[in-house]
């Protein structure tokens, strides 16, 4: 049976102060869950640290919303997968929408970011989506196809066993219009297909893949539940324990998943 896994993007938000107030609040709400889901949360870069502290003998992970593909260097600003192995950071999420949009980032440099955190051994949550006018377009899975067939262009399937995808269209993100439990479905199925003509059948089958985008405690249990959709990246619903903790118990996955 696939990992299921429900992640927290913060994105830029939350100091430290917040980041401890919000595991400690986030804790005491999920005592007694038995939802079999991993929960991962990843603040930003600045409350990594406090994080892994407050998040210590606990089951859930931490995760980074970003890494730079050399090892160090003259690269101002940057964070390597080095420093965010040195921070007890087990997933990191690579090739965001809003990086590709608002920071230039090509499917080559997803390529490199996505090799350089699996042989650093950071397990990769790779976003893959498509835009409003490319569904509209009529291009959905050709644009998926690219954005998946880039970077898993020669990882291999052990690779594969530490890599996670999570399909979130960009005209969901943010917006409140989440896609449809359908419409998830079919693109997760679609993904599936792809990654099971470049590797194989088993490999596809054991690939978890979120979907993102507006996921709220009152639809999350219905995308859950659509065979192909094993977890959720949760950006603006993540933000408040209590909402977060709602999306991650209202999940439908049964005890043995
Ligand atoms: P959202 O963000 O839940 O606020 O739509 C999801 C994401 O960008 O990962």
């Amino acid at each position: 049976m696939r990992k299921k896994i429900i992640a927290a993007n913060w994105k830029m938000n939350k100091d430290i102060n917040e980041t401890s107030e919000f595991i400690s609040a986030f804790q005491k709400e999920m005592q007694g869950s038995d939802c079999p889901a991993e929960v991962v949360i990843c603040p930003p870069f600045t409350a990594l640290h406090v994080a892994a502290k407050n998040l210590q003998g606990s089951d859930f992970k931490l995760g980074a919303q970003n890494l730079h593909f050399e090892d160090n260097g003259a690269f101002t600003g940057e964070i390597s997968a080095r420093m965010l192995k040195s921070l007890e950071v087990v997933y990191v999420i690579v090739g965001h929408s809003e990086r590709r949009q608002f920071f230039a980032e090509t499917d080559e440099i997803v390529a490199k970011k996505v090799k350089k955190a699996l042989i650093s051994d950071l397990k990769v949550i790779l976003c893959v989506g498509e835009s409003l006018s490319e569904r509209d377009g009529g291009v959905t899975e050709k644009v998926l196809e690219r954005q998946v067939k880039a970077p898993l262009g020669g990882l291999t399937a052990q690779d594969m066993a530490n890599l996670v995808i999570a399909y979130e269209p960009i005209w969901a993100i943010g917006t409140g219009r989440n896609a449809t439990p359908q419409q998830a479905e079919e693109a997760h199925a679609f993904i599936r297909s792809v990654v099971a003509e470049m590797f194989d059948r088993d490999v596809a089958a054991s690939l978890t893949i979120q979907y993102g985008g507006s996921v709220k405690p009152d639809n999350a249990a219905q995308l859950l539940s659509q065979p192909d959709v094993d977890g959720a990246l949760v950006g603006g619903a993540s933000l408040k324990a209590d909402s977060f903790a709602k999306i991650v118990r209202s999940c439908p996955f049964g005890k043995t998943a």
